[in-house]
C-alpha cells in the first residue's frame, strides 16, 4: 500500500481510537510507560530546564500536564480532533493541527526550548516535519523523540517499513494502526537529514527482565 495510504490509516486511527486510547493511559494500563518511559521522558525534559515546551502528537494530553505541574509552560498539538478534545477537557493548552499544517508553518506558536514527540513520530515521512520542528528551536534548543526501541522487533526483520499495531493487549477495543518501523540507522539519517545534531541517546529498560523499552533520542540543530 502507498506511504500516503498507510498514512491516511493511521490518522483516521487516532480519530477511532481516541476513547480507548484516552482510558489506556489514563488508567496507566500499558506496563512498559508505568515502568519507565513516561519517567524517562520527564527526566529528560526536566533535566533541560525548557521554559517553552511544544508537545508534537500529543495524544489525550498527560505530558502537557505533568509539565505544567513543574511550572513548565507546555503547547499540545496533535491531529486527532476526539484526542485534542479529551485533552482539552483534562486542562491545559492543546491545538488541533496536522503534521502537515505544523511542517507549513513550523513557527506558529513562535520557537520553544524544547520539543518532544513522545511515542508520535509513526509515519514513513517524517522528514519534512522533523526540518520544520528543527526551525521551531529556539537557539540551543532540543527536540526529544521517544520511540519503540528498534530491538523490540528486530525479530521480524531489521528493515524499515510498514507494521500494523492490533493493540492485542486490549482485546478488541481498538482498530489496528499502521505505523513505521525505522532501524536506528534511519534514525540517525532522519535527524542529520533534518539539520540535527544527535546529542545523547538512551535507551530505558524493563527494571526485571532488562530489556530495553524504548529508544529516547536528543538532538539540537547542527550549527
Ligand atoms: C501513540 S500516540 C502518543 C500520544 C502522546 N504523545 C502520548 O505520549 O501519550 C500518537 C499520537 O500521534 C498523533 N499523530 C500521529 N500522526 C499524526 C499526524 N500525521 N498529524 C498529527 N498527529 C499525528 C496521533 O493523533 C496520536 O495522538
Amino acid at each position: 500500500m502507498p506511504d500516503d495510504d498507510q498514512s491516511g490509516r493511521l490518522q483516521q486511527s487516532w480519530q477511532r481510537n481516541a476513547e480507548a486510547w484516552t482510558r489506556v493511559v489514563r488508567e496507566a494500563r500499558i506496563e512498559s510507560r508505568r515502568l519507565a518511559t513516561d519517567r524517562a521522558i520527564l527526566e529528560a525534559l526536566r533535566e533541560r530546564e525548557p521554559a517553552r515546551v511544544l508537545d508534537v502528537g500529543c495524544g489525550e494530553g498527560w505530558l502537557c500536564r505533568a509539565l505544567a505541574a513543574q511550572r513548565i509552560d507546555a503547547l499540545g498539538v496533535d491531529g486527532s480532533a476526539a484526542l485534542v478534545e479529551q485533552a482539552r477537557a483534562a486542562g491545559g493548552r492543546f491545538e488541533h493541527l496536522s503534521y502537515a499544517e505544523l511542517q507549513a508553518r513550523p513557527r506558529r506558536f513562535g520557537v520553544f526550548a524544547a520539543i518532544v514527540c513522545n511515542f508520535a513520530l509513526l509515519d514513513a515521512q517524517a522528514d519534512r516535519l522533523l526540518g520544520a520542528l528543527a526551525e521551531a528551536l529556539e537557539p540551543g534548543g532540543a527536540l526529544l523523540i521517544q520511540t519503540l526501541h528498534p530491538w523490540s522487533l528486530a525479530g521480524e526483520g531489521y528493515r524499515d517499513g510498514w507494521r500494523e499495531e492490533r493493540f492485542a493487549a486490549f482485546a478488541g477495543a481498538f482498530t489496528p494502526m499502521p505505523w513505521y518501523f525505522r532501524t536506528l540507522e534511519s534514525w540517525f539519517a532522519l535527524l542529520v537529514g533534518a539539520g540535527l545534531r544527535l546529542e545523547s541517546v538512551r535507551e530505558p529498560v524493563h527494571p526485571q527482565t532488562g530489556q530495553p523499552l524504548s529508544l529516547l533520542l536528543v538532538a539540537v540543530r547542527a550549527s
